[in-house]
């Protein structure tokens, strides 16, 4: 077991802080305020190759593994997490299913564009009345000659609206329930295809959450995902690897929060000496770290999992509900050591906190990570 990074994953790493640190830290409490998406830092993602990290040259990609990928994700959350969940959204929920259940034609058509950053993605499941419960789904796709005929409402799609590729889950076989389901790739440009509300949200606020609506939202029959029926495991094993990406995004904000709070712990004096040097402050700020750490290195061993072709749906959710809750804790801490400045926008710890929120929710709440973890250890 060997727990140092590789030369070339510690090079990525310094790559995407600086750039991290350059470009998005200096805009983000901005475009927070402005819930404003800049395309010319994704624009600057794609000139790095962080647009296709984990898929193969042949397709435009990197040619790294997912290791690298959740190293990335973690990095850019660390100053802004919402241009830490556009590319994993991005990543995880569109490029991956292409890549893994995608003809040849259809990974050259849709997955080298998205690895290359020319297009972004974004994966459509969650409906008005079917949040947890996936498998309750309205939406239909019924077949008319060479194309399928969507209709049906999307809601809480990140990337919603910025988005030119959408992975879209839709029931051919409305009796049969999950085995009913089907997956689409759809073009934003597809006639029928309209964005619907935007979000306005407690956090991530600089990346855009949007309903999708397909009114008779015509698809070329090539563009069917695998076989029909297959949609509902499609979806679910890409959340089952998703579900990491929000890991490492909860990883890089607790992790942003803890920085900011030493920082302000070591400088911050209160009766003649820093707050640091008091054990209600130390011993938080240990445990802060000790939950980042053990957050991390699920979120890590995960991904190493999906490198080797190991299974690790349980691992990914473990990583995130771990994650989840560590953000969350730890953003609200970091706040708490701040005392009143941190509870203004003077600083950037309120933002974390507002960003943490998130981690617990989408990609499966934390109850149901609890789900998907007990009944793989119980079937
Ligand atoms: N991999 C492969 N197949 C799977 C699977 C997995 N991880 N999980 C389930 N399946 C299969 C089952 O084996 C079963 O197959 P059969 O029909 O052959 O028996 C089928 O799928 C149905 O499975 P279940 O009976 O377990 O289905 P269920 O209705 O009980 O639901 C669930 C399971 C885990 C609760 C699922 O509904 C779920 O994950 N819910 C949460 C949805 C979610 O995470 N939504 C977030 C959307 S994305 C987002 O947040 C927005 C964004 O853009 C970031």
């Amino acid at each position: 077991m060997n727990f140092q990074l590789s030369e070339e994953h510690l090079q990525l790493r310094e790559m995407v802080r600086d750039f991290a640190l350059n470009e998005v830290a200096p805009t983000a409490q901005e475009r927070d305020e402005q819930a404003r998406f800049d395309r010319e830092i994704w624009d600057k993602l794609a000139e790095l190759g962080l647009t296709g990290i984990p898929w193969p040259e042949e397709y435009g990609g990197a040619g790294f593994d997912y290791l690298a990928y959740v190293i990335a994700v973690e990095e850019l959350s660390r100053v802004c997490a919402s241009t830490g969940v556009t590319l994993s959204a991005h990543t995880s929920l569109a490029g991956w299913p292409v890549y893994k259940f995608g003809t040849e034609e259809q990974k050259q058509k849709y997955l080298r564009p998205m690895a290359e950053g020319k297009k972004i993605g974004a994966y459509c499941l969650t409906e008005p009345g079917s949040g947890s419960d996936a498998g309750a789904m309205k939406t239909t796709a019924v077949l008319d000659g060479d194309e399928y005929v969507l209709n049906g409402s999307k809601i809480f799609i990140t990337n919603g609206g910025i988005a030119d590729i959408y992975i879209v889950f839709a029931l051919t076989n409305p009796e049969a329930k999950t085995r009913g389901v089907s997956a689409f790739i759809v073009e934003s440009s597809f006639p029928g295809f309209q964005v619907g509300k935007k979000e306005d949200k407690m956090g991530i606020r600089s990346s855009p959450t949007a309903e999708i609506i397909f009114d008779n939202c015509r698809v070329p029959k090539e563009n069917l995902l695998g076989a029909e029926g297959e949609g509902f495991k499609i979806a679910m094993q890409t959340l089952d690897g998703g579900r990491n990406g929000i890991a490492a995004q909860a990883v890089g904000i607790a992790q942003g929060a803890l920085d900011a709070a030493v920082e302000y712990a070591k400088e911050r004096e209160q009766f003649g000496k820093p707050i640091a040097a008091n054990q209600g402050i130390s011993f938080k700020l240990a445990d802060m770290a000790t939950a980042v750490e053990a957050s991390r290195l699920l979120t890590y061993q995960a991904a190493w999992l999906e490198s080797e072709g190991l299974p690790y749906g349980k691992a990914s959710a473990m990583a995130k509900l771990m994650a989840g809750d560590t953000a969350m804790k730890v953003t609200t801490e970091a706040v708490q050591v701040f005392g009143g400045y941190g509870y203004t926008k003077e600083y950037p710890v309120e933002r974390y906190m507002r960003d943490a929120k998130i981690t617990q929710i989408y990609e499966g709440t934390q109850e149901i990570q609890r789900l998907v973890i007990s009944r793989m250890l119980t079937k």
